[in-house]
């Protein structure tokens, strides 16, 4: 590619470049997070976000097939021979009334992003398209992660698809069924460390740095840029125009990093007038995030972060032994390292940061469930967190909301079963047991 794309360190005292073609997860030079920077100028963009719907009537070509490529001229880090795909991004924004309803919105605000028809079940597959074809440029061979669960199963995918060797570091224990079966389906080479996944995000890290292998967690910039292109279908959706809010679930915080960044760039190019406000929700059980935002004051600011303050925290957690613990495995981090990135976001868009239990997550999950397409707890969080702004007056009735809906229903099936059946929750459906006997299946179907 050209001098118009590079890799630059987001701390301002340093903001060292690198070239596109190197694979590099943090900064040599001070070890912050980096990011991948275009030069508007010398690059082609459409001078109006419809331009993008002449590609619905071009999807015979994969790249506009794909809901992540048929934006390429807003993620131009690649040449399109590079561009790795496996039909990613194929996803509904549904308007949902009821699941609004349960929130506190009025009719025809509701909108839910459902990143589980991905082709591995979740947003992750965004990611992949871009890290992937970025590890396709720098001639990677051997690609790693660390996941609770959706980045094992979206690597082992895009893994398969390009041919490359693959290894997955989750934690014992900590992983739901559909998503590890989902790894060892793919043939992922499966290391089950014993600890949480912030162990394992620490040794995935110092084994791609000493080895040098490639790395697939969100720590990986070209990661994060295909992530923006969920928030780019989102717009689509909505026809263009840009809702007042985002809600977003929060782990290890690349979503929501990748969000602002989008709004950023689109603003900066003129293709939308305003960015939309941010909200990201937290597990009350792994709730750094809320912690540093909403308790300690910490803030971006244009990238002279306290860090006093946030080394002080995790020095904390690692002299009480601290371990978070949700039921919403996917986001059981507390260490998220795209911390800082998603603290811009949050000074991009306005934001602000919840938590919410474990039981506002499944009752939310439930209704979406019954009224929605159905999603993982984690996905729950998001229209929990809506609940909550809305009971706080903080998200207004008639505000446009989108919620995004990480992954699929069922790559957590056990937690689903348990609430029905063990009637955790008021929208529980237990399930009815009877006699193998005519009548009395006729008597319990009420009739
Ligand atoms: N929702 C789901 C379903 C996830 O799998 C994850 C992250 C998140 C939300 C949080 O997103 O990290 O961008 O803030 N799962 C990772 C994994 C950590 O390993 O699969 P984030």
């Amino acid at each position: 590619m050209s001098d118009a794309v590079y890799q630059k360190c987001i701390n301002p005292d340093c903001a060292s470049t690198y070239g596109v073609g190197e694979s590099l997860f943090a900064c040599p030079g001070c070890g912050d997070l980096l990011d991948a920077v275009y030069d508007w100028d010398k690059l082609f963009v459409p001078d109006g976000l419809a331009w993008f719907e002449k590609r619905w009537a071009t999807r015979a070509n994969k790249l506009d097939f794909s809901g992540v490529w048929r934006f390429r001229e807003l993620i131009p880090f690649c040449s399109e021979e590079h561009c790795v795909t496996v039909g990613e991004g194929q996803t509904l924004l549904q308007q949902n009334d009821p699941v609004g309803e349960y929130a506190g919105l009025s009719a025809g605000r509701l909108h839910l992003e459902y990143e589980g028809l991905n082709p591995s079940g979740s947003f992750k597959d965004n990611g992949m398209a871009g890290a992937f074809t970025h590890a396709r440029m720098v001639g990677a061979k051997h690609v790693l992660c660390a996941s609770t669960g959706n980045t094992s199963a979206s690597v082992a995918l895009y893994a398969h698809a390009c041919a490359l060797k693959c290894s997955v570091f989750i934690g014992s224990g900590r992983i739901a069924y559909g998503k590890l079966s989902q790894a060892l389906d793919f043939g992922a080479h499966t290391i089950q460390i014993i600890g949480d996944f912030d162990d394992c995000m620490r040794q995935v890290k110092r084994v791609c740095g000493d080895l040098n292998l490639y790395l697939m967690n969100s720590l990986n910039p070209f990661r994060l840029e295909g992530q923006k292109a969920i928030m780019f279908r989102v717009l689509e959706g909505l026809r263009w125009q840009v809702p007042d809010w985002v809600i977003v679930p929060g782990g290890n915080l690349g979503n929501s990093s990748a969000f602002g960044k989008a709004f950023a760039e689109l603003k900066h190019l003129g293709l939308i007038e305003r960015v939309p406000r941010l909200a990201v929700i937290n597990a009350t059980g792994a709730n750094t995030l809320f912690d540093l935002y909403e308790n300690k004051g910490v803030r971006f600011n244009g990238g002279q972060v306290d860090n006093a303050v946030v080394d002080g925290y995790y020095q904390k957690l690692n002299e009480t032994g601290y371990r978070p613990h949700t039921l919403a495995t996917a986001i059981e981090i507390s260490r998220p390292v795209n911390l800082k990135k998603c603290l811009r976001a949050l000074e991009v868009c306005n934001g602000v940061v919840r938590e919410v239990t474990d039981e506002e997550i499944v009752d939310a999950k439930a209704v979406v469930g019954r009224f929605g397409l159905g999603c993982e707890p984690a996905s729950g969080a998001s229209v929990a967190g809506l609940k909550k702004l809305r009971q706080e007056g903080v998200v207004g009735p008639d505000e446009t909301v989108v919620c995004i809906l990480t992954g699929h229903q069922l790559k957590d099936p056990n937690i689903t079963v348990n609430y029905h059946k063990d009637k955790q929750g008021p929208y529980s459906n237990v399930p009815v047991e009877v006699e193998n006997d005519i009548s009395a299946i006729i008597k319990a179907l009420g009739l």
